[in-house]
C-alpha cells in the first residue's frame, strides 16, 4: 500500500516487534545492486534510528562482522543468483540475523533461503546491464526504509506523506528525463571518442556517480571512474586535464555549493565538465561546459532522476561506438560462480 502511507505488514514475517528491536541494518550486494544500497544507505540512516553497515558481498562474507537477532540483514540482487550475496546471506543467517531478500526474481535461490522477500516486480530485466532494476531497488529500498522509520516511530505520519507524494510524482519526473534524450546522443556525439571519463558525486550523488562509471565501462569499454568528489584533491585531480571529460552529479542540494566548486576545480585543470542538474540552476550553465538537465526533487530523491542521463550516456556512447549493448563483451546477467 503507498497512498494510505507504506504498509508492508501483510508482505513480510518482520513484524512491528522486530522492527522495534533492531540495532543494526546491513545492506549487501554486488555491483549496480551495491550502489543502490549505498543510495538507500543515506535514507536509511536519514529517517531510521538505526546503524546502517553496507558492504559488497564479496567482502561482507569473509569478515568478522557481528550480528545478533537485532540485525536485519537486506540483501539486495536483482537474480537472487549472485553466488557472492548468496554466500553472505548464508553466514548472516548462520550468526543469527534477521535475513530479507529484495530481488527481481520470486523463483530465485536467494527468495528461497531467506527469511523474508521484498519483489521488486520491475518485470524482466533483457539487457546484461541492470537501469530498471536499479531504480526498482531504490524504490523498493526507500519503501522499506519509510516503513521501518514509521514502526520505529522516528518518522513523523506528515513527513510519511511528503515522501510518498514525491515517490508518487517520480514516475512522470523521470519519463521527462526520458524525453530529453536527444541532448545526451548529442553530446555522446562529441565524447564517443575518449579513452578515459572521471565522474564525481557529493553525498547522495556520490553513488549515482559511481553507477554511471560502471554503466559507461560496461556498455562502451571506456575507462571510467568514480570519486567523491570532496576527494577530488586527495589525488584524482592529478588526472585531470583537457582530455578527460569530468562529469559531476551536481543536484541543488545542501551539498550544492561544495559541488560548485568542484566543478570549478576541473574547469581551472581545462577539462570539459558535464554536469547534470536541476531544472533553473543557471549557475551550473555558467560554470560546467555542458549541462544535462533533469526535473527538480527532494535531495533523498535525486538518484532517481539524475541517473537517468548517465544511463542514456552510456547508452549513446556505445551505440556510436558500434558496442553490442544488450550484451557486453564478458558480462553475464548474474554472476553465479565467486
Ligand atoms: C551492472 C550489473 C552487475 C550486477 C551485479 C549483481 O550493470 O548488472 O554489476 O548488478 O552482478 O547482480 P545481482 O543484482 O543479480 O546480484
Amino acid at each position: 500500500m503507498i497512498n494510505g502511507g507504506v504498509d508492508f505488514s501483510s508482505e513480510l514475517a518482520l513484524n512491528e516487534e522486530v522492527i522495534k528491536r533492531l540495532r543494526a541494518i546491513h545492506l549487501v550486494a554486488c555491483g549496480t545492486s551495491y550502489y543502490a544500497s549505498l543510495i538507500a544507505e543515506r535514507a536509511f540512516e536519514r529517517w531510521c534510528d538505526l546503524d546502517i553497515k553496507v558492504d559488497v558481498a564479496s567482502e561482507y562474507r569473509y569478515r568478522n562482522i557481528r550480528l545478533s537477532p537485532n540485525t536485519l540483514a537486506v540483501f539486495v540482487s536483482q537474480s537472487g543468483e549472485t553466488a557472492d550475496t548468496l554466500a553472505a546471506q548464508r553466514r548472516a543467517r548462520e550468526l543469527g540475523a534477521y535475513s530479507l531478500a529484495v530481488t527481481n526474481a520470486k523463483e530465485s535461490t536467494l527468495a528461497s533461503c531467506c527469511d523474508d522477500v521484498l519483489l521488486l516486480k520491475a518485470g524482466p530485466e533483457i539487457g546484461v546491464a541492470a537501469t530498471k532494476t536499479f531504480t526498482g531497488q531504490i524504490a523498493v529500498l526507500y519503501l522499506l526504509a519509510i516503513y521501518i522509520a514509521k514502526v520505529r516511530g522516528t518518522l513523523t505520519p506528515r513527513m510519511e506523506k511528503e515522501l510518498i507524494d514525491e515517490l508518487i510524482r517520480l514516475p512522470y519526473k523521470i519519463e521527462a528525463t526520458l524525453e530529453r534524450e536527444h541532448v545526451v546522443e548529442e553530446l555522446a556525439s562529441n565524447f564517443s571518442g575518449s579513452q578515459s571519463f572521471l565522474f564525481f558525486g557529493r553525498g547522495i550523488s556520490y553513488p549515482v556517480a559511481l553507477e554511471g562509471a560502471l554503466k559507461l565501462k560496461e556498455v562502451s569499454y571506456i575507462h571510467a571512474e568514480a570519486f567523491a568528489a570532496g576527494e577530488m584533491k586527495h589525488g584524482p585531480i592529478a588526472l585531470i586535464d583537457s582530455n578527460v571529460p569530468v562529469l559531476i552529479v551536481a543536484p541543488k542540494d545542501s551539498l550544492h555549493e561544495k559541488t560548485l566548486s568542484s566543478i570549478k576545480e576541473a574547469k581551472a585543470r581545462r577539462a570539459p565538465v558535464i554536469a547534470v542538474g536541476f531544472d533553473g540552476d543557471e549557475q551550473l550553465a555558467n560554470d560546467a561546459s555542458h549541462v544535462l538537465y533533469v526535473p527538480p526533487t527532494r535531495e533523498e530523491f535525486s538518484p532517481f532522476v539524475t541517473v537517468v542521463p548517465l544511463q542514456l550516456l552510456a547508452y549513446y556512447m556505445a551505440k556510436k561506438r558500434g558496442c553490442e549493448i544488450d550484451s557486453p563483451r564478458h558480462l553475464t546477467k548474474s554472476v553465479t560462480e565467486e
